[in-house]
């Protein structure tokens, strides 16, 4: 039986391929919805219908998967803007503020996603939330020798932080750029601008997931009377 999650995330991973013009700068996010939109994009160079892109990875799993469908990439040295932008999510708000990071790479995601000219979100409809933080807790960056203090002032401010741990690996997660994270809870967000500048400003903090004022359309796969259907916010 299809898995109507895989399905969402395949469709909605199109839409957004879509969506990229020939001769562009793209911005290719990190996770498993942003993967079937890499995908989608190696299709299309395939056949023709697309031309002359260059990618911009924001993970070594973006990459990896980029080269494995034939996108080529460059770094960031070497461009002075990002066209377009594709990248998943864990929650989405009406206001189209993000908590990213489910996948340890929201640093370098911020980085790419901030810098494009149209950052467009794919996400399946689970992903929506009325608040951030409702389903999801929000992922900090922590270079490794300050995270006692880290997690000690993330405490006091009201959280209530958890070192991230390896599945099929012992030990902490280690990010692409060698740091760990650290995932908070916070029983509610009310300001998730103030939040977001709050955790930053913690010292040892690298970057943490909460993307705010960034997101140009939201692309949400759904399943309608049992077909798969493309809604956008
Ligand atoms: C990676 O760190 C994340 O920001 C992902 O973009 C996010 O977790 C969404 O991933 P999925 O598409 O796998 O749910």
């Amino acid at each position: 039986m299809t898995d109507p999650v895989a399905v969402m995330k395949e469709e909605v991973g199109k839409a957004a391929a879509a969506r990229v013009q020939s001769g562009t700068i793209v911005g290719l996010g990190t996770g498993s919805t942003t993967a079937c939109a890499i995908a989608a994009i190696g299709d299309r160079l395939k056949t023709g219908d697309l031309k002359d892109i260059v990618g911009i990875p924001t993970s070594f799993q973006a990459e990896v998967l980029s080269k494995q469908y034939g996108i080529p990439l460059t770094s960031l040295d070497a461009v002075d803007h990002i066209d377009l932008a594709i990248d998943g999510a864990d929650e989405v708000d009406p206001q189209k503020n993000l908590i990213k990071g489910g996948g340890a790479a929201h640093t370098r995601e911020k980085v790419v996603d901030y810098l494009a000219a149209q950052f467009i979100v794919v996400v399946d409809g689970g992903k929506l939330v009325s608040k951030l933080g409702e389903k999801f807790k929000v992922p900090v960056e922590v270079i490794p020798m300050a995270i006692t203090p880290v997690m000690r002032a993330i405490a006091q401010l009201g959280g209530e932080p958890e070192l991230r741990m390896g599945v099929k690996k012992a030990g902490p997660v280690v990010t692409d750029q060698g740091n760990l994270v650290v995932d908070v809870h916070f029983a509610d967000i009310p300001d998730p601008v103030g939040l977001e500048q709050t955790l930053n400003n913690i010292p040892g903090v690298l970057e943490n997931g909460i993307f705010v004022n960034c997101t140009d359309l939201v692309l949400i796969g759904e399943i309608v009377d049992g077909q798969p259907k493309i809604r956008q916010i």
